[in-house]
């Protein structure tokens, strides 16, 4: 077959750029409008209340309707989205806050997580993930995930419970489940908490309810490449009035509300800090919360368009989609993954992505590292620079969990080798664009024979005949 590679200067198969934005129209614009004209920006005013108790005990839905609460639980639209998000996760509680990071900090410790209480945490996320837990001094546990859905494997977590496990910390990786059964299983058996890491779920179902809302809580990113977005931005969803009451205080100064002869137990944790929400993201976000659905279906549409481009293709493995399955788990995709299968391609992940990216196609390889091989765990550095937290919980323990290479192999193969995660199929790609991306990827695959034996050196070499594509 004469070669038409794009990586050896033929044509590529697309040279319309790809964009994805958050689905953003008049009805954002008009709330933001409102909000700045009404000059409600934050109505926060940290000052004790006489029914205070019941006021952070509030469910969501209640709080929205009381004005005169404003100044604890946030001004309309942060109570307004609360109550709108709640009831479309069907939590009783939907706790805004300024980001899906500091939600899972805030949730851990809201849950009485905190200093040498070891978190167990899949080996795949966002880093945020893993040092979310440093923030109040636990110890985030790597264990290795499936390799189907990418989420944390049960078997693992049980097998790396010690002493001092306290939580789970699921996430719900690319829009797929984890498997929730079996964890709260482990949980209910070891007495630990499970807080659930939906920053990439929004909408995702087990057992026909929403993820966040299986464990004992769960966090969602509104940062703006989610799914909905109030540019920054997270939310904390649970149904325990205490873990609720405890989140508020966490996020809100709560130190204000303690008087000299509380119980000062009832104060761990509650350390001064303000991860509030603004009003004007919550004000997009009250929009953006109407747009889920639709937003959801447009990444569902085009994940099933590109599954039936890619199936059946050799070298390209596609792990089953959750939400065709009769299982449990029903996936929102956030992403589209498919698995790169070197023996059947012929050639490394590397020059498959440079071959496919020189088309004009952009792929990603997932994350970069395990969260573990991240250096500020390889290397204990946190608090400070003489180990903290590993060392300054009563001196450190010989046994705190290692990380180094090799230790969860699922992960390391996923993240290093097969990986190959399609973006794209957010908002506004079109069924077009994913024709595109079948049309170059089935290119390349027919022409695979000519990138066996490819090198990084080559690569570099023939990154100046593809016009600087393959590095896009
Ligand atoms: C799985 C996961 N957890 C946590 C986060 C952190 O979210 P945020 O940026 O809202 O802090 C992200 C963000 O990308 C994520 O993907």
């Amino acid at each position: 077959m004469a070669d038409s590679l794009a990586l050896f200067g033929g044509a590529p198969a697309r040279t319309t750029p790809f964009n994805v934005e958050p689905m953003v129209d008049g009805a954002e614009e008009e709330m933001v409008l409102r909000a700045v004209r009404e000059k409600n920006f934050s109505r926060y005013i940290g000052s004790v209340m006489p029914n205070m108790e019941d006021v952070l005990r509030m469910p969501s839905a209640e709080a929205a309707s009381l004005s005169e609460y404003w100044h604890f639980l946030g001004g309309e639209n942060v109570r307004q989205f609360s109550a709108g998000f709640a009831a479309k996760m069907g939590a009783k509680y939907a706790i805004p806050i300024n980001a899906a990071t500091t939600g899972i900090s805030v949730a851990l410790a809201a849950a009485r997580v905190g200093p040498g209480d070891e978190v167990i945490v899949p080996a795949i996320s966002y880093t945020a993930t893993g040092s979310a837990v440093l923030l109040f001094n636990s110890i985030p546990v790597f264990v290795d995930v499936e390799p189907d859905t990418f989420c944390i494997d049960p078997k693992k977590v049980e097998e790396a419970i010690t002493p001092r496990t306290k939580a789970i910390l699921p996430v719900h990786l690319t829009g797929n489940v984890a498997n929730m059964d079996a964890l709260n299983d482990i949980a209910d058996r070891h007495g630990l908490v499970v807080i659930e890491d939906a920053a990439q779920a929004p909408g995702a179902k087990w057992r026909d309810r929403m993820v966040g809302t299986i464990g004992k809580a769960g966090v969602f990113s509104l940062q703006q490449s989610k799914n909905i977005m109030t540019g920054e931005g997270g939310m904390i969803v649970t149904d325990d009035p205490e873990l609720a009451r405890r989140a508020r205080l966490i996020i809100n100064h709560g130190e204000v509300v303690f008087e000299p002869d509380d119980d000062p137990s009832d104060m761990e944790n509650i350390i001064g800090c303000n991860f509030r929400m603004p009003e004007l993201c919550a004000a997009v976000g009250r929009a953006q919360l109407e747009k889920l659905d639709t937003v959801n279906d447009w990444r569902s549409r085009n994940a099933d368009i590109l599954r039936e481009e890619l199936s059946g293709l050799p070298g390209i493995d596609l792990p089953p989609s959750q939400r065709h399955g009769n299982g449990p788990a029903e996936d929102v995709p956030h992403l589209f993954v498919a698995l790169h299968n070197a023996e059947a391609m012929g050639c490394s992940r590397a020059v498959f992505v440079a071959a496919l990216r020189a088309e004009g196609i952009p792929v990603g390889t997932g994350y970069l590292r395990t969260m573990y091989a991240n250096p500020t765990f390889l290397n204990r550095v946190a608090y400070g620079a003489k180990g903290c937290p590993w060392t300054c919980n009563g001196g450190g323990s010989p046994d705190w969990p290692v990380y180094e290479a090799g230790m969860c192999p699922v992960a390391e193969s996923l993240l290093e080798e097969k990986f190959l995660w399609f973006y794209h199929i957010a908002h506004p790609s079109t069924e077009q664009d994913m024709r595109d991306i079948g049309r170059a990827v089935k290119k390349v695959v027919a022409e695979r024979a000519n990138l066996a034996g490819l090198t990084q050196a080559d690569l570099g070499a023939l990154a100046k005949k593809s016009q600087g594509r393959i590095g896009t």
